[in-house]
């Protein structure tokens, strides 16, 4: 058991020294580059510190939370009858055992059969262990505990020298690092896959969704054309056939009238919520920005809001984003006719970040967002910031009275 000291080895041990712990890192970092995993990592690792300190067995032994040192199996040169001789110890920062005293005090372990000065506690280790000599370690990343580095059975014939202790040391301290920084590489990767297997559920679920919100709006859209509006226009006919025959200062015509009048007014009003529900153009490619346009058209006809549109989608997005892109444009214009009294509105649409970015501006009246988007019975403002996230994305609305309101949103196309 020792410690060397810098001053206690000879001349030129400075450039030496130096050099040694250079060739450390340089192993160490080199088992970085070992597979995928921790494991393969390991055993390149463990590979690394036997070639560097001649060493037939080299084992990490980890201090779990519970205070007991566990051999991290599969360690080079170590078999499974090597393995269960192994078994956990316990070790406490105050404790004067072995064990303790390398994880908690830096103390460094050398004893080997045969030497003269051997305590009786050192070959009690050696014995336990079956090995003819050993060298450990702490293991350590800063002040955190990892446990202890150990290496047994010694290559040369002289066994373990000071300077293989003293590497060793170092091994344990770039280990630490190279240890925790691995496991945070191997954690991050588990969760990219974990995130990945969320994002496909995600991509499947708005799939099935806005398949089944796309049948329940053709179902209902067929029915309002077939059936509802067909009836009306059929009640439209009939009614102008019978104002027709009628006398032109005939009261009654001039009841039937005003009601022809209001029957067009309701379908009117009834195509625009099939135009809205189940956009035709939707469907064809560029559909979208002509159905951007065309709502554009109507508010400005409507409200005499000056339009303008740029919509900037080299590819067609598949038919789920564009419905969801639909959807946010069009709650955020109906807002705009009903609440915003602007004179100017822009839609955009472009692609960002693997995914589309909109945005819905315009230059009216604005509002405080936080006292108006929990508005009991009223869910424009919340669609328009869950729509995005169901999709993967983002959504947000900024405003302020008297700035106007801007409606952004992001949404991932899939991979
Ligand atoms: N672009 C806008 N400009 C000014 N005020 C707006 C704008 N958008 C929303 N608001 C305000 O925020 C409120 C909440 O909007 P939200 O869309 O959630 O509900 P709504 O439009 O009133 O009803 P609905 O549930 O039918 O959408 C509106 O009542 C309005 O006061
Ligand atoms: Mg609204």
């Amino acid at each position: 058991m020792d410690r060397p000291e810098f001053d206690m080895l000879p001349s030129n041990q400075a450039e030496r020294s130096e050099q040694l712990a250079v060739d450390v890192l340089r192993v160490i970092s080199a088992s970085l580059g070992a597979g995928a995993s921790l494991e393969s990592f390991y055993r390149s690792l463990t590979a690394n510190v036997a070639d560097l300190v001649g060493a037939s067995k080299v084992v990490f032994w980890q201090l779990g939370s519970d205070r007991m040192l566990r051999a991290i199996p599969g360690a080079y040169g170590v078999d499974d009858d090597f393995v269960t001789r192994l078994y956990p110890a316990p070790c406490y920062p105050e404790g004067t055992d072995i064990t303790s005293q390398v994880v908690y005090r830096d103390l460094i372990f050398r004893a080997a059969l045969g030497d003269p000065g051997q305590s009786p506690r050192d070959r009690r280790v050696l014995d336990v262990l079956q090995v003819s000599n050993a060298i450990s370690a702490p293991w350590r990343a800063g002040d955190a505990r990892l446990g202890v580095v150990a290496a047994y059975d010694s290559i040369n014939r002289d066994g373990f020298t000071s300077e293989d202790a003293w590497m060793l040391e170092i091994t344990g301290l770039a280990a630490g690092l190279v240890w925790q920084l691995k496991q945070a590489e191997s954690q991050l990767s588990e969760t990219v896959v974990r995130l990945e297997q969320v994002d496909s559920a995600r991509q499947l679920l708005l799939r099935n969704l806005s398949t089944a919100v796309d049948r329940a709006s053709k179902r209902f859209a067929a029915e309002l054309h077939d059936d509802g509006l067909q009836k009306l226009t059929a009640a439209e006919i009939r009614l102008a056939g019978l104002a027709a025959s009628m006398a032109a200062d005939d009261r009654t015509k001039i009841g039937i009238d005003e009601i022809s009048a209001l029957l067009e007014q309701v379908e009117e009003a009834l195509r625009n919520l099939l135009e809205n529900v189940r956009p035709p153009s939707l469907e064809t490619p560029g559909g979208l920005e002509t159905t951007i346009r065309q709502r554009l058209a109507a508010l400005g006809a409507h409200s005499g809001i000056t339009g303008e549109c740029a919509v900037e989608l080299p590819e067609e997005p598949p038919y789920e984003i564009k419905s969801v892109l639909h959807r946010q444009i069009s709650e955020a214009l109906t807002n705009i006719e009903r609440h915003a009294q602007a004179t100017r509105v822009r839609v955009e649409l472009k692609v960002e970040n693997d995914g589309i970015y909109g945005a819905v501006t315009d230059n009216g009246t604005g509002f405080i967002v936080s006292e108006r988007d929990r508005l009991p019975g009223h869910l424009g403002l919340l669609a328009l910031g869950e729509r995005p996230l169901l999709a993967g994305g983002w959504g947000k609305i900024r405003s302020e009275p008297g700035a106007g309101t801007i409606v952004e949103f992001w949404v991932p196309l899939p991979k």
